[in-house]
C-alpha cells in the first residue's frame, strides 16, 4: 500500500538537491518556488513542469495534461517525480505518481509549513472534481521527504498561520506537555531552528496516529478535528480562506458546539479559544448566509442522512467523534459563534 519512507531534515536546500535520490527524476514545481529559487533548482531534472498553486489546477484535467507531458518526456518506471512546493502541488504530484504507469516513485520537498508539519506524511492525495473538493484521491507515499525549513523565509504571514493551524491541531489532539511545548515554540516559528523542532514534534504526533490506523478506519479520524467546519468555511468563501486557517476556526467552532452541548466546560473552551483566537482574529469571516454554510457542511464526506460525524472536544488532549444532527439547533449554535466572534 503506501510503504515505508524516510523524512530527512536539512539546513541546506541546495545541498539536499544534490542527493542521489533526486537524480533521474522529473520535476513538478510550484510557480512561486520556481520564481524565487530557480537558480538553485534548474538543470537538475529530466523535465520541468511548473504549476500555479490554485484550486482550479488541482483537477483531473490538469492531472491528465501533466501525464501527457510526462509521457511526451519519455517517463518510465525506473524514473521518479520530484515535487517541490506546498500541499497543493503535492496533491497533484502524488496522485499523478499513483496512477501513471500503475504507480511510480515520487520524492517530496515541502515548501509550506502546512506541507512540512502535516501533509507530507500520511500518503493521502486529494483532487477536486468541479466544485467538489478532494473527492478523488489515493494513498501513495513518497519514497523520501526532505524538509528544508529555510523555505519558510519567503512565506507570507498568512501562510505561516495556515501551517500553524495544523500544528496546533496536532498539539490539541495530543495534549499534555507536548501541547505546552508546541504552543510556546510555535510563537517563534520564523526562527529556522525552532521551526525544525516544531515541525518534528508535529510530524511525530501525526506519525503515532497514522501508524495505528493507516486507512482512516478509526483513530486517524481524529486528525479531521476542525476540518468538517473548516472545509465548509473554505467552500463558503470560495476557497479564499486557506485550509489551515479554516482548520483553526473550525476547531474553535467545534469547541463552541462542544460547549453548547455540555461536552466541554466554559473554562476549557476559554482556555483553548485564547490559544487559537490570536491567530484567526484578522482572518475571521462573518458568515451571513447560514443556509449556504449548512449546505457546505452537509457535503462533508462524513455526513450521511442529515447527520454529521463531528469531531468535538472535551478538553486539550481529548477529541472525540460525536454524531450530531444537521438541524436548526446546530445552525443556531453556528450563528451564535459567528455573531460573537466575527466582527466583519
Ligand atoms: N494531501 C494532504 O494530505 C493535504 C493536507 C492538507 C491540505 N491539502 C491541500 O493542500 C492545499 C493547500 O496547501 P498549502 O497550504 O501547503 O499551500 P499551497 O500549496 O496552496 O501554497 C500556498 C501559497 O504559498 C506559495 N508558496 C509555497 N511555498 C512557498 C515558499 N516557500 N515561499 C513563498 N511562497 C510559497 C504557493 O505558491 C501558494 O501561493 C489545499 O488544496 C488542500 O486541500 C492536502
Ligand atoms: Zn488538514
Amino acid at each position: 500500500m503506501s510503504g515505508k519512507y524516510k523524512v530527512y531534515f536539512s539546513n541546506d536546500f541546495e545541498k539536499t538537491l544534490q542527493n542521489k535520490n533526486l537524480k533521474n527524476s522529473h520535476l513538478l514545481v510550484d510557480r512561486n518556488i520556481w520564481n524565487l529559487y530557480r537558480n538553485k533548482i534548474k538543470n537538475k531534472y529530466l523535465s520541468t513542469k511548473i504549476i500555479t498553486a490554485k484550486e482550479a489546477n488541482k483537477s483531473l484535467e490538469e492531472v491528465i495534461k501533466y501525464i501527457k507531458f510526462l509521457l511526451k518526456n519519455n517517463i518510465h518506471k525506473n524514473q521518479s517525480i520530484t515535487v517541490i512546493g506546498g500541499a497543493l502541488v503535492q496533491d497533484v504530484g502524488s496522485f499523478t505518481a499513483h496512477i501513471l504507469l500503475r504507480g511510480i516513485n515520487w520524492i517530496f520537498v515541502p515548501t509550506t509549513i502546512l506541507a512540512m508539519a502535516d501533509s507530507c506524511i500520511g500518503s493521502k492525495s486529494g483532487i477536486n472534481v468541479g466544485e467538489y473538493k478532494n473527492q478523488v484521491g489515493s494513498f501513495h507515499a513518497p519514497v523520501a521527504i526532505y524538509i528544508c525549513p529555510e523555505f519558510i523565509q519567503t512565506l507570507p504571514e498568512s501562510e505561516i498561520v495556515n501551517g500553524i493551524g495544523e500544528i496546533l491541531k496536532h498539539g490539541l489532539i495530543k495534549g499534555g506537555t507536548i501541547f505546552e511545548k508546541i504552543t510556546e515554540e510555535v510563537k517563534n516559528i520564523r526562527n529556522l531552528r525552532v521551526a525544525g523542532e516544531v515541525i518534528y514534534q508535529s510530524l511525530l504526533i501525526k506519525k503515532q496516529i497514522i501508524e495505528k490506523d493507516e486507512l482512516e478506519k478509526n483513530v486517524r479520524k481524529l486528525l479531521n478535528y476542525g476540518h468538517t467546519f473548516g472545509h465548509a468555511l473554505e467552500g463558503y468563501t470560495d476557497h479564499k480562506m486557506a485550509h489551515g486557517i479554516g482548520v483553526l476556526i473550525g476547531m474553535d467552532l467545534a469547541n463552541f458546539i462542544s460547549l453548547k452541548e455540555k461536552i466541554m466546560s466554559t473554562s476549557n473552551f476559554n482556555k483553548i479559544h485564547n490559544y487559537i483566537f490570536p491567530y484567526i482574529s484578522t482572518y475571521m469571516v462573518k458568515v451571513t448566509d447560514y443556509n449556504k454554510y449548512m449546505k457546505f457542511l452537509s457535503r462533508d464526506k462524513k455526513a450521511t442522512e442529515g447527520e454529521l460525524n463531528a469531531l468535538l472536544s472535551e478538553r486539550i488532549g481529548k477529541v472525540k467523534i460525536v454524531r450530531i444532527k444537521l438541524d436548526t439547533k446546530l445552525k443556531n449554535y453556528i450563528k451564535e459563534y459567528f455573531n460573537t466572534y466575527a466582527r466583519r
